[in-house]
């Protein structure tokens, strides 16, 4: 469906999936995805992407993050500039697409959205999107306000539509991956690994806590706010989850959980300046890899299992 050769795509890291770790992904075999917000305008957007074509001929998408923010947002324009550019693949996330389907879908584009919850798996192949990526409680960023992990929402995912199933939240080798597509999943997403990676443009600090982290230290903010997310366990989550608390209001809340301040650490590397998303996987990412020898890593790995399957006696048949 998308031209790639292996079924794996980076997850939209807001500033951080740019043009060179997105050519990375798409290079190496995988689906790279840019985020658009990352660009105050879609004229910004544009520059992008024409990088991105500027560093690979394979496929990449882009993302359009659907999430509240303080100012008006033309999404149509962002949509329009990825598509005029020959953007063939878009993401959405965050809110339900269907203002923007028939702009979409008269272009030609194909269509992936991203959702947290088996109900909006199937409104997202009702509005017409070609695949569907659905995210446990395990991922960075928002996972929806259910608690329900990936073992459980890949297979549910997959039970309820006819179109492919992507699989996000707590995978970053080649185990997850495997197991992802053992559940019925067509491929899979992954964030926090590509964010630990040479390509992605992440202050030295960060990365040097995301190294050090474990599988329990991240948590989840903006609960109050119906738009659940995890991120680092730093200070400064604990002083958002401690507004929360408190009774913050959305404006109260917002100028604390902007993406403009997670741009702002990414490049300060002050890990108390801002809400860093972080997925629970974190604890399993102990080294900075190539985007290359993750995918590649992934990939050879995969057939290993594949055979300690076969030694243990789940024989596999050629089709
Ligand atoms: C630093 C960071 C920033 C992210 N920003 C966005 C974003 O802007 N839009 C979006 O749809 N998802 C965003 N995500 C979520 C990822 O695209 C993906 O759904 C998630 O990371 C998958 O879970 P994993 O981290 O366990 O692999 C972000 C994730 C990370 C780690």
């Amino acid at each position: 469906m998308f031209g790639i050769e292996y079924p794996i795509i980076q997850g939209a890291m807001l500033w951080l999936s740019r043009a060179e770790l997105v050519a990375a992904v798409s290079n190496a075999g995988g689906l790279g995805i840019i985020a658009a917000l990352t660009f105050p305008t879609a004229r910004e957007l544009r520059e992008e992407i024409k990088k991105t074509k500027s560093l690979t001929d394979k496929p990449f998408a882009v993302n359009i993050t659907l999430l509240p923010t303080l100012q008006q947002i033309n999404y149509e324009e962002y949509i329009d500039a990825a598509i005029e550019e020959g953007v063939n693949i878009i993401e959405t996330a965050g809110r339900s697409p269907k203002p923007y389907i028939k702009q979409l879908k008269d272009a030609g584009v194909k269509v992936m959205h991203k959702v947290a919850r088996v109900k909006n798996v199937k409104t997202a192949e009702r509005l017409g999107v070609d695949a569907v990526t659905i995210v446990g409680f395990e991922a960075a960023g928002h996972p929806g306000m259910d608690d329900v992990t990936s073992l459980v929402l890949i297979p549910l995912a997959v039970d309820a539509v006819n179109i492919p199933v992507i699989a996000g939240g707590g995978i970053a080798d080649a185990r997850g991956f495997v197991a992802a597509l053992a559940l019925g999943a067509e491929g899979v997403l992954m964030g926090t690994r590509f964010m630990v990676s040479k390509e992605c443009p992440l202050h030295p600090k960060i990365v040097q806590w995301l190294l050090q982290a474990r599988e329990t230290d991240t948590l989840m903010i903006e609960r109050s706010i119906k738009n659940a997310a995890r991120v680092m366990k730093t200070d400064f989550a604990q002083r958002v989850l401690e507004m929360e608390e408190k009774g913050a209001t959305l404006e109260q809340l917002l100028p604390m959980i902007s993406g403009d301040r997670s741009k702002r650490s990414y490049i300060s590397g002050d890990v108390n300046d801002a809400a860093i998303a972080c997925g629970q996987v974190v604890g399993l990412i102990h080294e900075i890899p190539t985007v290359r020898e993750s995918i590649e890593g992934i990939i050879n790995e995969a057939r290993l299992i594949g055979q300690r399957l076969y030694k243990i006696g789940m024989p596999v048949e050629r089709g």
